[in-house]
């Protein structure tokens, strides 16, 4: 049986993830993780030889390390996950890692000397992991890797997220579907991809399920890409990844690539942007460039339906968005939690796409959606996900 692609570039993640455990080190930083949780909670690390219990009833630490609060959604996703753990009896430690992995292992260190149950870890780069992981499993920790998969380790109990290959595939499909609105007098489609952060696990989905599609229509000619950065295939993604998925580093390569590439009127038709972080640097570039809604400003791809971006939408500057609902995220991890918690069998819908170099992780996937001016009112307001005024109306 001729393996889907998707198996494929999980394949190639494990076969990475196992050379990158094979480097990886868990170099322990300053202490500069957060002050202790702010809620209070001080429990004393397991004895010598004992294990944290999970298994029984519910109650005790939850712990959830979360990557950064500079992109808006992990701010979102943290408050909900620690909310809802926290109506169902649970304590939790909630702490944000400013996208530094050794912070991050720092914190998931307090949370285990703090008796937590459970890590929940939305990592920042998931083949860093092995020392502190293997701590945790040596107490009796379970962990689960929450959005973004950890690898090279056997010690990550359970994966839930959005369906990230399925993320670039609505991004490409999209593109296919409304290229001919965007086409230059002469025929030609002017294309620029972009991918996300390289120590990203997510990346090679996002890139992959949008190129899969939009690869071949590049080698066809259907699409030129003037700055010539076009990876010869989906797994060459890492050569336009923008580092920490930072708004900045978009923008200003945006803007390279038109101060370059796009001289004597040519214009820039479709963007391909894996998410809206990205997005939004990429119409400060456009902007910048002089690009005006609704005359020449170009096909603008996103993920997350941030708050900016979905505004943005609104005002013309971005076509579509990928909603991940992160309370239906949130929900099912909770749910989870508890669970495994109870001793009780753990929900999980594909045993096979997340090969972490080690084992497949048995995980959660659930489905993102398209919004784009068509559906935004009934996806993102009648959903209460943002308000009428909120997003501008
Ligand atoms: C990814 C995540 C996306 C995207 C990015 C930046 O791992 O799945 O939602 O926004 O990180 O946070």
């Amino acid at each position: 049986m001729a393996l889907s692609r998707r198996n494929l570039i999980s394949i190639s993640a494990a076969a990475l993830a196992a050379g990158a455990l094979a480097a990886c080190s868990d170099e322990r930083g300053g202490d500069t993780a957060d002050p202790a949780p702010a809620d209070g909670t001080t429990g004393a690390a397991p004895a010598d030889g004992e294990t944290t219990p999970t298994g029984g009833e519910a109650g005790g630490l939850i712990g959830i390390a979360m990557p950064t609060k500079s992109l808006e959604r992990w701010n979102r996703d943290g408050a909900h996950l620690e909310g809802l753990l926290k109506e169902m009896g649970y304590e939790t430690s909630l702490q944000y890692a400013d996208n530094k992995q050794d912070q991050q292992n720092n914190q998931i260190q307090n949370m285990i000397n703090d008796g937590a149950k459970v890590v929940v870890i939305a990592s920042i780069d998931g083949t860093a992991m092995g020392p502190i992981l293997q701590t945790a499993a040596d107490a009796g920790v379970k962990v689960f890797a929450y959005d973004r998969l950890i690898n090279g380790t056997e010690n990550v109990d359970y994966y839930a997220t959005f369906d990230n290959y399925k993320v670039g595939q609505l991004q490409g499909q999209y593109i296919l579907d409304h290229m001919d609105d965007y086409k230059n007098d002469d025929g030609s489609i002017n294309l620029e991809p972009f991918a996300g952060s390289p120590d990203d696990n997510n990346v090679r989905y996002f890139f992959g399920g949008a190129w899969d599609l939009l690869g071949p229509e590049v080698e066809k000619g259907t699409f030129t890409v003037p700055s010539g950065k076009a990876p010869a295939d989906s797994d060459g993604w890492a050569s336009i990844g923008i580092q920490g998925w930072a708004s900045s580093g978009a923008q200003s390569e945006m803007e390279n690539r038109i101060n370059s590439f796009y001289g004597d009127g040519k214009k820039v038709n479709i963007v391909l942007s894996p998410n809206d972080s990205l997005a939004l640097g990429i119409q400060q570039a456009l902007e910048g460039a002089g690009y005006t809604p609704g005359e020449d400003w170009p096909l603008l791809t996103g993920q997350d339906a941030d708050l900016a971006n979905v505004q943005a939408m609104v005002q013309g500057k971005q076509t579509m968005d990928v909603w991940k609902d992160t309370r239906m995220l949130g929900e099912q991890v909770a749910k989870m939690v508890d669970q495994l918690v109870k001793g009780e069998e753990v929900e999980t819908n594909d045993t096979e796409t997340y090969d972490n170099g080690v084992k497949v992780v048995p995980s959660f996937l659930i489905d993102p959606v398209v919004v784009t001016m068509d559906n935004i009112e009934e996806q993102l307001v009648e959903s209460g996900f943002y308000t009428a005024e909120d997003i501008g109306l």
